[in-house]
């Protein structure tokens, strides 16, 4: 699409949710290589943003190996399937976990699971849109990798926090995947988290070889949204089916979650005070 074009489309879309109220919300949370820690972040993420107030959603949007629900030790009736099967509407199929923090689970291994492609993706949003004025953030834990249906995912949502582990290769991993999102989003709100570091140097190196690359090969930007230590309290509390930022809340993953969390709504508020600015001005 013409670049003028995709902005002005941008902005029309940005200027009808700040009409109706809607700020941007769409949280995906991705990665490049599998196993990097995605699903752990997005629940304890979503659970302490929850616990500062906000509403929030979370949805298992990694349809194949949704393991969400393990984390929590839920057996769940209405997995995200459903709803593409045109079974149930998204609201349908929410579950209440506080009246803070709402989940939509998947289910793994079932058979006649639709294939999700960008329409079905676009579907989805557009259901989405529907719920969304109920929350403040919404987060979507993706599949890794960057198949049609995860690209067409990211390019929808408003922010993307890419996580990845420290070492070389899944710094490249990392890379690749804002590569993708950069060639096929026009807007560009990305954020790496470094999750599973030895120290906090490891993590910030590896922030810095990502973020050089990217903005000397994609001309692009990405944000360090924190580092989480490796840290065997993590490996406990999946263990237990339960949340760290609960179960160990001063263990010291759980804190720099909490750090983490505290930047995201920080940044996010202005980025959305700056939106609501600009449509006042126009
Ligand atoms: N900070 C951490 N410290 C120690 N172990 C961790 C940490 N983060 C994640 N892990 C471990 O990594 C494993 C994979 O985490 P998780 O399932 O969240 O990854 P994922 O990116 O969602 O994987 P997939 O790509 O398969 O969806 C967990 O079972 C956990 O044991
Ligand atoms: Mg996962």
């Amino acid at each position: 699409m013409n670049e003028q074009i995709s902005r002005l489309f941008e902005f029309r879309r940005l200027e009808d949710r700040t009409k109706s109220g809607s700020y941007s919300k769409v949280v995906s949370v991705c990665s490049g290589k599998g196993g990097t820690g995605k699903t752990f972040f997005s629940l304890n993420f979503a659970y302490q943003l929850s616990r500062n107030n906000k509403k929030v959603l979370i949805v298992d949007l990694d349809l194949n190996f949704s393991n969400l629900h393990l984390l929590l030790n839920h057996t769940t009736e209405k997995p995200l399937s459903n709803f593409f099967l045109h079974k149930y509407t998204l609201h349908e199929i929410i579950f209440k976990y506080t009246d803070n923090l709402h989940f939509i689970f998947g289910e793994s291994g079932l058979s006649g699971q639709p294939k999700i492609g960008k329409d079905l993706v676009d579907y989805f949003f557009m259901q989405l849109d529907k719920i969304a004025p109920r929350y403040d953030i919404i987060i979507l834990d993706s599949a890794a990798g960057s198949d049609e249906a995860t690209l067409q995912q990211l390019s929808r949502s408003d922010y993307n926090i890419v996580v990845a582990s420290p070492e070389p290769t899944a710094v490249m991993d990392a890379y690749v995947l804002f590569k993708m999102i950069v060639e096929n989003s026009d807007h560009y709100k990305n954020f790496l988290v470094v999750n599973k570091t030895e120290n906090k140097d490891d993590g910030e190196s590896a922030y810095q070889n990502l973020s050089t690359a990217v903005r000397h090969f994609l001309k692009s930007e990405i944000t360090l949204l924190g580092t989480i230590a490796s840290d065997r309290n993590v490996y406990k509390s999946i263990l237990e089916q339960d949340i760290l930022m609960k179960t160990y809340p001063n263990s010291l993953a759980a804190l720099e979650i909490s750090e983490l969390t505290r930047r995201f709504l920080k940044i996010t508020q202005m980025a959305n005070n700056n939106q609501s600015l600009i449509f006042t001005l126009f």
